[in-house]
C-alpha cells in the first residue's frame, strides 16, 4: 500500500467543523504524508477546494464521475492510500459508513479501502446522542473503525455538549499513529546521537553543534514501534525517551567502546545501528591534566585522527546483511550534498545514508532530507524530526523483513 510516502485520503463532509480539516491536512503534510483531499457535495459549501489543493498539492476529488480521470476513482484512490480519514464525519457519514452505502465517493472509498478507517465526528450534541447515531457508532466500532472524538465543548450553534470535533492536532496524531505498528518488536536497535566532544584540558574541549534531537527522535520512534533500543548519547540535555536504555559518553573513543559493547564482538547483538551522532574526526594529541595557561599570541593544537566508528562496523560486517547500517551526512556544500552522501555510503559500506544540508540539520525541529541508497536518491522533503525518524525506521524495517525472507 502507498508509495514511498505514507498517504491518507482525507474525506471532508458537510459540517461547520470542516473549516478545521485544512489544518489537519497541513499537519499531515508537515509530517511527510501525502494527503489526497476528498469532499462530499455538502462539504464544498463549507470549505474551498483551492485551499485544500494548495495545502496538499493534490487535486480535490469530489465525485466518482470525473471525466478527466481514467479508471475507477474510488478504487484508484484506495490503492494509493494507507488510511482513510473522515474529518469531520457528520451523522449522515456515520450512518452511511455503518450501512455500507456507496453512492458517492466518500462512501465507496469506505468500502473499497484496505487500510484503517478513522472518523472524527462533529455534530450537534442531540444528533450525537440520538439512538440512530449511536447505532451507527456501535456498528462502526465493531467494524474496526477508529474514533477520534467527538469531545465535549461548544458547538457551532452556541450550545455546549458532546459533539464538538476533536482538535486538529489530536486528529492528525491519530492518523499518524494508526499505522505506526509495532513492526520492530523483538529487534534491538543501537542509535548514536549528539556530538562527541574531545577534551583539551579539564575545562576546555573541541565540539560541534549537534544537539542530539534527531537521534533521540529515532530512539523514541523505535521504542514506540516495539524495539529494544540502546541510545548512545554524547553530551546533551535531552530527556531519555521512555523504554530506551541510554549510555552516556563524551569522547569518540568512549562512543566506540559503547557501540562495540552494544553490538557484540561479532555484531550479533543488534539488528541495526543508526549513526546519527556527529562524531569528532580528530582529538587533541595531548590532553593537559591541568588547565592550560594563556601564553603566546598564536598557538597550535596537534590533533590526531579518531577512528571512523561506522566505517569500522561496515568493514567488520563485510558481505553480511546484518546489522542494518544507517549513516548520516551533514554537509554545507549544497550541490555536492548527494555526491558526498553517496561516497560515505560506499566508503563506510552502509545500507543507506540520510543527507541533510547543515543549515537545517542542527537544533531545529525539522530537517530537509534525502535518503540515499545504492540505486537512488529519494527526496524526503522537509520533515519534523519525529516524522523523519519514522521514515528512517520504515526503511530499516523493510530491510529487516527482506533479510527474514532471504
Ligand atoms: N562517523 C563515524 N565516525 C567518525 C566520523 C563519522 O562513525 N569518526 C559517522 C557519522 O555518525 C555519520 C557518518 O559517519 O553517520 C558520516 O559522518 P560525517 O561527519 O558526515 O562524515 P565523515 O566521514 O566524518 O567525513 P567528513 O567529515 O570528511 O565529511
Amino acid at each position: 500500500m502507498g508509495g514511498e510516502k505514507r498517504a491518507v485520503a482525507l474525506v471532508i463532509s458537510g459540517s461547520i467543523a470542516a473549516y478545521k480539516a485544512p489544518m489537519v491536512a497541513r499537519l499531515l503534510v508537515a509530517a511527510g504524508w501525502r494527503v489526497i483531499p476528498v469532499m462530499t457535495a455538502s462539504a464544498e459549501r463549507f470549505v474551498g477546494s483551492v485551499t485544500l489543493s494548495g495545502l496538499t498539492g493534490e487535486a480535490v476529488r469530489t465525485t466518482m464521475w470525473d471525466s478527466d480521470f481514467a479508471g475507477e476513482m474510488h478504487v484508484e484512490i484506495a490503492r494509493e492510500v494507507d488510511v482513510i480519514a473522515y474529518v469531520p464525519a457528520t451523522a449522515d457519514v456515520l450512518a452511511r459508513l455503518a450501512t455500507g452505502r456507496a453512492d458517492d465517493l466518500a462512501g465507496a472509498l469506505g468500502l473499497v479501502g484496505r487500510g484503517p478507517r478513522i472518523v472524527a465526528p462533529a455534530m450537534h450534541p442531540r444528533m450525537w446522542h440520538h439512538a440512530a447515531t449511536q447505532r451507527s457508532v456501535a456498528q462502526l466500532i465493531s467494524d474496526g473503525v477508529t474514533f477520534v472524538g467527538p469531545i465535549h465543548g461548544a458547538v457551532a450553534s452556541g450550545e455546549e455538549g458532546m459533539g464538538r470535533m476533536a482538535e486538529p492536532e489530536a486528529i492528525a496524531n491519530a492518523i499518524l499513529g494508526v499505522i505506526r505498528v509495532r513492526d520492530l518488536e523483538g529487534r534491538h536497535l543501537v542509535v548514536s546521537a549528539g556530538p562527541t566532544v574531545e577534551d583539551l584540558d579539564p575545562v576546555r574541549f573541541l565540539g560541534n553543534r549537534s544537539t542530539g534531537k534527531m537521534g533521540f527522535a529515532i530512539a523514541e520512534a523505535a521504542a514506540d514501534r516495539g524495539a529494544k533500543v540502546t541510545l548512545i548519547a554524547g553530551p546533551t540535555h535531552l530527556a531519555t525517551p521512555a523504554m530506551v536504555k541510554r549510555v552516556d559518553v563524551r569522547s569518540t573513543v568512549e562512543m566506540e567502546r559503547a557501540i562495540d559493547e552494544a553490538l557484540g564482538s561479532s555484531l550479533e547483538e543488534a539488528d541495526a545501528l543508526v549513526m546519527s551522532a556527529a562524531v569528532a574526526d580528530y582529538r587533541p594529541a595531548h590532553v593537559s591534566a591541568t588547565k592550560s595557561k594563556k601564553g603566546d599570541a598564536q598557538i597550535a593544537i596537534d590533533l590526531i585522527k579518531n577512528p571512523d566508528l561506522l566505517a569500522a562496523v561496515g568493514a567488520k560486517r563485510g558481505a553480511k546483511q546484518s546489522p542494518v547500517l544507517v549513516g548520516f551526512a551533514v554537509e554545507t556544500s549544497g550541490e555536492q550534498l548527494l555526491a558526498y552522501a553517496r561516497r560515505k555510503l560506499v566508503d563506510k559500506k552502509v545500507d543507506f545514508v540520510i543527507a541533510n544540508p547543515a543549515e537545517t540539520a542542527f537544533a531545529g525541529e525539522s530537517n530537509r532530507a534525502w535518503l540515499v541508497t545504492e540505486s537512488d536518491d529519494c527526496d524526503l522533503g522537509t520533515l519534523k524530526k519525529r516524522a523523519l525518524a519514522d521514515r528512517i525506521l520504515d526503511e530499516v524495517g523493510k530491510r529487516l523483513l527482506s533479510q527474514a525472507g532471504a
